[in-house]
C-alpha cells in the first residue's frame, strides 16, 4: 500500500468511526458554529467544501510535537474547498478532528465551511461517573452514552459498580457476590432503601438487580477504547458494601450479616478478599487507574472492634481515621505493585493519603484545592457543580431527584482550578468529572435527561481554554446538539423550556423589614446560615433548593424562633413568608407557625396561628404564609415568628421574613 493509500484508508476509518457517513450533524454557519466543546482557535475562511468524497479528499497525518498543552489530543483541522487536512499530535487528536468536523457538517448537504482550527485539551482527564448499582444499566445503554461521551471528547467513563444496593461485577473467586449480593427486593432504590433493605438470590420472583460478565465488560472496554475512552471501574471499600457484608459476613467486625457497610480491617481475610477482587478487576480493566471508593465510611463498629482495635496498635495507628488511611495505603500499594494508581473520593485524605493516590474531590472545591496544593493528583467533581443526580429546572416539571438546582448555566461557571493554588499546585489538577448517582434514577430514558444537555457544559470545562466562556454562545450551541441528539433518539432534558431558578429568588424584594436586625431567639445552623444574621431581611428570596446559600435552616429543637426590629413603631400589614419541603434530606414544612407582634419588644399580640398536618412525599415543594389584616394595621416595632417541625422532626428552612 502506498502512503497515499493509507492515508485515505485512515481517513475512511476515522470516518466510520467518528459516524460521519452516517450521522452527518448540523451546519456550522461562519462565526456561528455548533461545535462542543469550543476549539481553543477557530477562524472561518471564506467558501465551503461540497465535494461528496469526503474521505478520498481528506489527508491526516500524525504529528507528535504538535501539541501544545502536553495533553494527548490536539489537533490542526483545515479545511478548504478542495481538502480536508488534520494534523493531529496522535491518533486521539486524529479522533478529535473528526469529532469536530461532524459537528462543522451540515447534515442535509454535507456541506462544511473553510475552516481553520487549532485544537487541544485543557485537561487529561475529562470524565463522567455511571453509577451502575443503585439501579442496573444495560451495556446497550452504556454504549450510546459512550459514543455521546466520545462526540464531547470525553474520554473517562468511571462505572460506580459496587454499592449496598447492588454488586455489579462478575467475580470468579466470590460467586456469591453476582449470585445474591446483586438481586434486591424493590426494583424502585427508594421502596428498598426505606424497607427492609433485603438482597435475593438470583432468580428468586420479584428480585430486581443484574450484573455485568467479565466477557460484556471486556467487550464494553474495546468499545471505549476504540472511542480513545478509557473505563475506570471502582470498587467501593472499606464503606459502602452492604451487599458484600451480607453475603460474606465474616468480611465485617461481628459478623453478622445484614449489620455493617464497613469491612473489617483488623480481619487479613478482608484484605484478601479486595485484593482477589482487584486482582480480577485488574484482568478485566486494563485502565490505569483503578477507583477504591474511600467515601462516607461510617467508622463505628472499628471503634468496638477488638481486632480493628489490635491492628490499630500493632501499626500504632492514633484513630479510625488513620485506620481507614491504613487501608487505603495497603490496598494502593498493592495496586501500584501492578502497575496501576489507585483513585479515591476525598476522605482518603482522611489520616494522610498516598502521594501518588488520585484524589477524586467531591465535597467541596476546598478538598479539591487542599489535595493539590497537599500534592496529589485530584480530579474535580464537586457536587455544587458536578452532581447530576439534582434538579436542572423547576421541580415540579422533572421527575423527583435527590435533591438541589444545578442548571446548565451553573455547570457551564465551574472553574476546576482555584485561584489560590500556585502554578506547581494548579497542574496537580489533572481534571474534571460529572457524576450520575441513581438513586432516584431508575430508566435508562430517565438517565439520559439528567445527563444531557448538563455533559456539554461539563465537556467545555473539560476540553476549552479557560479564557473566552460566553454562555449564552454555549446555549445557542448546547440547543443545536440537544435537537440532534434528540433525533438520534437520546431523551434530552427540553432546554427551550427552561424555567430557570425559583421566581421569587429572580430579584430582590422591598419591604419594611430589609436591612432591619434579626434576633434569634433560637440559633440557625452553621451550615445552612445563608447570609447569618442578615439573611432573613436581606431582601432574597431562596431559590429551588436550600443549598443555594440563601435558605436559611433550622434544625435545634426542630424550631425557628426570630424576633425582627423594625427600629422604630411602623404600621404593619402584613408578615409572610416561605418554606420549602424535600424530604429525603429531611427538610419539612413547619407544623406550626405563629406570627406575633410588639411595640416594645416584652408585651406580644399573636396575629396568626397557622397549623399543617406534614405528609411525607416525593415532590419538592414551596409554600409562603403568613398574617395579612383584613382592612386594620397594627401598630409594631418588633415582628416575632416561630415555627417547629412536626413529628419527623427534620429541618426548617425559611429565606425572608418579608414585612409590609
Ligand atoms: C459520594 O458522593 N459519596 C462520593
Ligand atoms: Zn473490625
Amino acid at each position: 500500500m502506498t502512503k497515499n493509500t493509507l492515508l485515505s484508508c485512515l481517513a475512511a476509518i476515522l470516518c466510520v468511526a467518528a459516524g460521519i457517513s452516517v450521522l452527518p450533524l448540523r451546519a456550522g454557519t461562519p462565526d456561528e458554529h455548533s461545535i462542543i466543546p469550543r476549539p481553543a482557535s477557530i477562524h472561518f475562511t471564506s467558501g465551503a467544501f461540497t465535494h461528496s468524497d469526503l474521505s478520498g479528499r481528506m489527508r491526516v497525518d500524525i504529528v507528535p510535537d504538535i501539541s501544545h498543552s502536553g495533553v494527548p489530543g490536539s489537533y490542526i483541522l483545515r479545511i478548504t474547498s478542495d481538502s480536508v487536512i488534520v494534523s493531529a499530535g496522535d491518533s486521539s487528536g486524529a479522533f478529535y478532528a473528526m469529532q469536530t468536523l461532524r459537528a462543522l457538517r451540515d447534515p442535509a448537504t454535507g456541506i462544511v465551511p473553510c475552516v481553520e482550527i487549532e485544537d487541544a485539551p485543557r485537561f487529561q482527564w475529562r470524565g463522567f461517573m455511571q453509577d451502575v448499582s443503585r439501579h442496573f444499566f444495560s451495556i446497550e445503554y452504556l454504549k450510546r452514552q459512550i459514543d455521546a461521551m466520545a462526540r464531547l471528547k470525553l474520554n473517562v467513563l468511571h462505572l460506580h459498580l459496587t454499592d449496598a444496593a447492588g454488586w455489579r461485577v462478575e467475580i470468579d473467586r466470590y460467586p456469591l457476590l453476582t449470585s445474591f449480593a446483586a438481586w434486591r427486593e424493590g426494583a424502585l432504590w427508594k421502596d428498598w432503601w426505606f424497607g427492609d433493605r433485603k438482597y435475593l438470590p438470583e432468580g428468586t420472583s420479584g428480585a430486581y438487580g443484574g450484573y455485568y460478565t467479565k466477557e460484556e465488560l471486556r467487550e464494553l472496554v474495546q468499545y471505549a477504547a476504540e472511542r480513545y475512552i478509557t473505563i475506570v471501574p471502582e470498587i467501593e471499600m472499606p464503606s459502602h458494601s452492604e451487599e458484600v457484608l451480607t453475603a460474606y459476613p465474616e468480611l465485617s467486625c461481628t459478623g453478622e450479616p445484614y449489620r455493617h457497610s464497613d469491612f473489617c480491617i483488623g480481619k487479613e481475610e478482608t484484605f484478601e478478599f479486595l485484593e482477589n477482587v482487584l486482582t480480577e478487576i485488574m484482568e478485566i480493566f486494563p485502565s490505569q487507574y483503578i477507583h477504591i471508593g474511600g467515601d462516607e465510611a461510617s467508622k463505628k463498629a472499628w471503634a468496638e472492634c477488638p481486632l480493628c482495635q489490635a491492628r490499630m496498635k500493632a501499626e500504632g495507628l492514633a484513630d479510625v481515621d488513620e485506620l481507614q488511611s491504613y487501608m487505603i495505603r495497603r490496598i494502593g500499594s498493592f495496586l501500584e505493585a501492578h502497575g496501576r494508581t489507585p483513585v479515591g473520593w476525598d476522605e482518603i485524605l482522611q489520616g494522610g493519603a498516598d502521594s501518588a493516590a488520585v484524589v477524586m474531590a467531591w465535597r467541596s472545591v476546598e478538598e479539591g484545592e487542599r489535595a493539590a496544593s497537599g500534592g496529589n493528583r485530584t480530579v474535580m467533581t464537586p457536587g455544587a457543580y458536578c452532581y447530576f443526580d439534582t434538579y436542572q429546572d423547576d421541580p415540579s416539571t422533572l421527575p423527583t431527584a435527590m435533591g438541589g438546582y444545578l442548571p446548565l448555566s451553573e455547570v457551564y461557571s465551574f472553574e476546576p482550578v482555584p485561584s489560590g493554588l500556585s502554578p506547581d499546585e494548579a497542574a496537580k489538577i489533572i481534571g474534571v468529572q460529572a457524576n450520575l448517582w441513581c438513586e432516584y434514577v431508575p430508566t435508562e430514558p430517565h438517565a439520559e435527561l439528567m445527563i444531557y444537555p448538563r455533559l456539554y457544559a461539563l465537556a467545555e470545562v473539560a476540553w476549552s481554554p479557560a479564557s473566552g466562556r460566553d454562555y449564552e454562545d454555549f446555549r445557542r450551541r448546547a440547543l443545536a446538539l440537544c435537537a440532534q441528539m434528540e433525533a438520534e433518539g437520546y431523551n434530552v432534558f427540553d432546554l427551550a423550556r427552561e424555567v430557570g431558578d425559583r421566581p421569587a429568588a429572580q430579584s430582590p424584594v422591598e419591604h419594611l423589614a430589609r436591612g432591619c436586625k434579626v434576633i434569634y431567639n433560637a440559633p440557625y445552623n452553621s451550615t445552612y446560615a445563608a447570609g447569618g444574621d442578615t439573611a432573613l431581611t436581606d431582601g432574597l428570596h431562596g431559590g429551588w433548593t436550600y443549598g443555594d446559600g440563601r435558605w436559611q435552616g433550622f434544625i435545634s429543637r426542630g424550631r425557628l424562633d426570630v424576633t425582627v426590629d423594625l427600629g422604630q413603631v411602623q404600621d404593619v400589614r402584613s408578615v409572610e413568608l416561605d418554606f420549602m419541603q424535600v424530604c429525603g434530606p429531611e427538610v419539612f414544612l413547619p407544623a406550626e407557625v405563629v406570627i406575633s407582634a410588639s411595640s416594645d419588644g416584652n408585651e406580644f399580640q399573636e396575629l396568626r396561628r397557622i397549623t399543617r398536618e406534614v405528609v411525607r412525599d416525593d415532590r419538592v415543594t414551596f409554600v409562603t404564609g403568613g398574617w395579612y389584616t383584613g382592612g386594620q394595621s397594627v401598630s409594631a416595632r418588633y415582628i416575632r415568628v416561630q415555627a417547629r417541625s412536626g413529628s419527623y422532626g427534620g429541618w426548617v428552612f425559611t429565606d425572608e421574613i418579608v414585612v409590609r
